[in-house]
């Protein structure tokens, strides 16, 4: 341990199963995407190693493929010697760096999260999931034995190649947690019927792991803690499956989760629009029911302090971490050194999530350009061969990564914002219901951008001549995007700019407080966070808030995780949507009437007392100054909206790449 550390308890070794942890970091499962077709591959293992080397103790993987029916080409397959190799130096990356590596076993049984037939889906009865209504194959008592002895099988395979140990997936709605709810487990065998026979599951498959990997080797598991489905698991029936299961020796650690991968999926990863480690106060309860069973805590613990109160007042004896570690891969280190302010935090947005879900890539981070890169791990950009004069235009989020990058690498850089405050858009977004966190992004940025010694001009809309009085070699235009007009108002309202867009209109309302009479209508072709946090905002200030959007449904360009919030805090709220509509353009909107359209039949609405009303609709690239200067002979890159608009998994993407280039 540092003895400089400020974090004393996160510090503290700890022994599991007789095997060494140099701290009480934990990394938390997360599938990553990296394998390929059943592979281990380099990127997979260097994600990892990188981990390892950034001073985690222990690492659990991400679902490994344990039973021939596993055959999903993004996971890594153990079940045989394919992987033989590969999966010894996966381990071998690992536990070099003094980090013990454990495979996760897990089988999603029914849940899915996208609707349609699963002809695959297994589970402990054919009953149907509550969120794609698939009916699984509900396995046969010689079926669950065959599985069980597959999984041992596949656990020794990973002993013999290095791991230290498996943990068990028995939450999230998974298989095993099929088969311990009684909302999902209506089995009449020994596999069903009380909680002997739901839990039976799981002790047998402990039992066969102990019987083939011996004592020596770390069980863990993850239990659920409360999966928030009527009928299902609470905190009541979590404690009960826990104090069955898990009689000191039987398990290493314990971890409870929430949520299913299900209606329930939100509670899986709490975002930013709920408390900070969420979970903390179901952890307190549930540890009385597994006296002498390690705890690992988990769930939005982002920060070092929040860890190290966790550990000092007894609450858990590990503290895991899920996307603040994908963040920085060096959060220990940094923390050991006594450099948190030098992390770079995870925001809870929740789009690693959507990169591996919805887009089915490899994980990302908003925050983090450089996930499984060979030099992740406490990176600092390389001094360029030349040094150049750089003028970046935009101080908003791709802006700013490139200008702190650029000026690390030596550079001599000028960054140009319109506002007082660097982070663009972003810093709007901040503002918003849920948003704060977002501003760990630009913090980071500007703290950076500050190190390397980046000169601001603040509140200036930088003109042509601006920037070529400071003669560069290199222009990054990051100026950023705007919102078209919608089609539908006349040419003439559109010109006159007398119809705000959303973030015009937010940022207007943020200058005043007051609570206002009426009804605040969202027009809606956007369907990110955003707009949506917007409509919280307004729904704190108007009597009613309305968004009106011409899909069949609102957030579709939301992962399914975030969706589940948004759609569930605007039932909340009563935040009215209005689907497949657009507003029509009528005189009486200058008298608060704003009358719309049904897309497909042409039926009329009205909204009456309207008070309030913006567009949030497609952007197109604020890029003008990109001609005058190319033209100029001068060296220019755009970067995100400029470039092309995008979220901001896109935006410090592109930044980062352009400081790299320069
Ligand atoms: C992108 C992503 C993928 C995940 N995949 C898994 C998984 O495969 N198995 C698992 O048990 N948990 C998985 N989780 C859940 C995490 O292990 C963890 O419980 C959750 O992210 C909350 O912790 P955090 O707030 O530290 O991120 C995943 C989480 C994320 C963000």
């Amino acid at each position: 341990m540092d003895k400089a550390t400020p974090y004393p308890s996160l510090f503290a070794p700890f022994t599991l199963a007789g095997r060494p942890l140099r701290n009480r970091i934990v990394h938390a499962s997360m599938n990553t995407h990296m394998a390929e077709n059943t592979r281990v591959t380099d990127r997979l293992i260097q994600y990892h190693a990188n981990r390892a080397r950034g001073g985690a103790a222990l690492i659990v993987t991400e679902p490994i493929s344990m039973a021939p029916h596993q055959n999903v080409s993004y996971r890594a397959r153990a079940w045989n010697d394919d992987n033989l190799d590969a999966l010894k130096r996966w381990a071998d990356a690992v536990e070099s760096e003094d980090c013990r590596l454990l495979g996760q076993i897990q089988d999603p049984g029914r849940g899915r999260h996208n609707r349609g037939i699963n002809a695959d889906a297994i589970s402990a009865s054919a009953l149907p999931d509550d969120l794609s209504w698939i009916v699984p194959h509900a396995l046969t008592v010689a079926e669950i034995r065959a599985m069980i002895d597959a999984f041992a099988h596949s656990a020794a395979r990973l002993q013999r190649c290095g791991f230290s140990g498996v943990e068990i997936s028995a939450g999230h709605g998974h298989l095993f947690h099929q088969f311990l709810s009684p909302w999902s487990n209506v089995r009449t065998d020994e596999y069903g019927g009380d909680w002997e026979g739901r839990t039976r599951i799981v002790a047998e498959l402990a039992a066969a792991l102990r019987a083939l990997c011996g004592r020596g080797f770390i069980l863990g598991i993850r239990l659920p803690g409360n999966d928030h489905v009527p009928g299902g698991i609470g905190p009541a029936e979590a404690a009960t499956i826990a104090s069955r299961l898990t009689r000191p020796g039987d398990f290493d650690y314990v971890n409870f989760v929430q949520g299913t991968h299900g209606r329930a999926l939100e509670w899986h990863l709490p975002d930013a629009h709920g408390p900070r480690a969420p979970y903390r106060p179901l952890y307190r309860e549930l540890r009385r029911a597994i006296p002498g069973v390690p705890l690992v805590a988990v769930g939005r613990i982002t920060d070092p302090a929040e860890a190290e109160q966790i550990l000092a007042s007894g609450e858990a004896e590990l503290i895991a971490l899920g996307r603040p570690i994908l963040c920085d891969a060096a959060w220990p280190l940094k923390a050991a050194q006594g450099r948190a302010r030098d992390i770079r935090y995870c925001v809870s947005c929740n789009i690693c999530w959507d990169a591996i879900n919805t887009r089915l890539q490899p994980i990302a981070c908003v925050n983090n350009p450089r996930v499984a890169e060979a030099d992740e791990v406490d990176w600092w950009p390389l001094r360029a061969v030349a040094q150049r004069r750089v003028v970046v235009v935009g101080t908003g989020v791709a802006g700013m990564e490139a200008a702190w990058i650029a000026a690390a690498r030596g550079h001599a850089v000028t960054a140009f914002g319109c506002s007082p405050a660097v982070g663009g858009k972003t810093r709007l977004h901040a503002l918003l219901p849920g948003g704060e966190a977002l501003s760990g992004i630009y913090d980071y940025q500007f703290a950076a951008a500050g190190k390397a010694g980046v000169r601001f001009e603040l509140g200036v809309a930088a003109s042509v001549a601006d920037v070529l009085a400071l003669e560069p070699e290199v222009v990054v235009l990051a100026s950023g995007s705007r919102m078209l007009p919608p089609p539908w108002l006349p040419p003439a309202v559109r010109d006159a700019g007398l119809v705000p867009d959303l973030r015009r209109a937010i940022a207007a309302l943020l200058r005043h407080a007051a609570r206002q009479i009426g009804t605040a209508v969202i027009f809606d072709m956007d369907h990110t966070e955003g707009t949506y946090a917007a409509a919280e905002l307004l729904r704190a200030r108007f009597d009613r808030v309305v968004v009106i959007t011409p899909r069949e449904a609102i957030a579709q360009g939301t992962a399914l995780v975030m969706r589940q919030g948004i759609l569930r805090r605007f039932r909340e709220q009563r935040i009215e949507t209005v689907v497949l509509a657009e507003p029509r353009w009528s005189e009486s909107f200058n008298e608060g009437k704003l009358e719309y359209a049904d897309v497909y039949n042409g039926d009329v609405g009205v909204i009456p007392d309207v008070a309030f009303f913006a567009y949030s609709t497609p952007r197109v690239p604020e890029d003008t100054l990109a001609g005058p200067l190319r033209a100029a002979g001068i060296e220019v890159h755009l970067a995100g909206d400029c470039l092309a608009p995008g979220g901001l998994l896109a935006a410090t993407a592109g930044g980062h790449a352009i400081g790299n280039a320069i």
